[in-house]
């Protein structure tokens, strides 16, 4: 499976700070938000990644990431000319994807529970296996902002509405989706929404309509955050501080899980850190690498 992360965007909500920066470079307390969502496909064990981004970005996205070489993945950029929706960035992978079933994340959306990666993993290994799509809900006291899943007295799901004014559950479907190879092909059909754009609920509806669509509600053991409105944003930024400061374990440290996946050994690890020296995020590596060389 390969992975699409969707970075582009006018991150409308958030102006006037993104008028001269795109949102996925904004911090998330000690890291850009863009980390997060990254990390979350390194953790499902995905290596090859493509980012959709916006024209003038590029060379920004470059810089703090590379061709993913350094990390042991492989990285690859495609831009969105004009932001048409969330599904385009599946149709503009296309060429990368070669047909392959896609973890497709949106670069706002922050993710933390204990036994995610293993939901996550579990599902992919069925989209590879079976096909079809896999999406999350999330309980939320603000369904409309959101695609909302709506389930009969079984439990069976029966729509998902794209920002619906009278939410038919509390249930937010996140930004991150599981996809077999007829995603590309559904989202180029959908037609664009009310607000102009090609929904990635259209994408999920589709699946729906086919029988081929699975719903996993996330539980209140984790947390969810869109980060693309400025109270969300500071949410995420204050949940991340806690947990860390708590733990003293970094959440989306890219550096730290390429060496935990073994795609980088120790010596790259401490390139990397060397190049941080001196900041609080270097530190961080620098004393994962000491208690790796004292072995626990
Ligand atoms: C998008 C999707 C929505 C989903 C949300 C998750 O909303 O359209 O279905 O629930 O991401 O973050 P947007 O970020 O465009 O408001």
């Amino acid at each position: 499976m390969k992975a699409v992360v969707l970075a582009g965007g006018s991150g409308s909500r958030l102006a006037p700070v993104t008028g001269p920066i795109n949102k996925h470079f904004l911090p998330i307390y000690n890291k850009p938000m863009i980390y997060y969502p990254l990390s979350m496909v390194m953790l499902c064990g995905i290596r090859e990644v493509m980012l959709v981004v916006n024209p003038g970005d590029l060379d920004k996205f470059r810089a703090l990431l590379g061709n993913g070489e350094e990390l042991g993945m492989r990285i690859e950029y495609v831009i969105q000319p004009f932001p048409r929706g969330l599904a385009e960035g599946l149709i503009l992978s296309e060429q990368f994807l070669k047909g392959e079933s896609v973890c497709y994340v949106l670069g706002d959306n922050i993710f933390f529970g204990h036994d995610l990666t293993y939901i996550l993993k579990e599902a992919m290994a069925d989209i590879e296996e079976n096909g079809g799509a896999y999406v999350f809900g999330y309980n939320v006291k603000d369904p409309w902002r959101f695609g909302v899943v709506e389930f009969d007295s079984e439990g069976r799901v029966i729509s998902i509405e794209e920002k619906p004014r009278s939410p038919k559950s509390n249930f937010a479907v996140v930004g991150l989706y599981f996809y077999d190879s007829m995603a590309v092909e559904y989202a180029k059909e959908a037609c664009p929404s009310d607000r102009g754009e090609i929904e990635i609920t259209s994408v999920n509806n589709r699946y729906l309509e086919e029988g081929r669509l699975k719903v996993k509600l996330l539980g209140r053991g984790f947390a969810w955050f869109d980060a693309g409105t400025h109270n969300s944003l500071l949410e995420a930024g204050e949940f991340v501080a806690t947990i860390e400061n708590k733990t003293g374990l970094m959440i989306g440290c890219i550096e730290e899980i390429a060496f935990n996946n073994g795609w980088i050994d120790i010596e790259q690890l401490k390139r990397l850190a060397g190049r941080l020296s001196g900041t609080f995020y270097g530190d961080y590596l620098w004393e994962r690498i000491r208690r790796i060389d004292a072995g626990n």
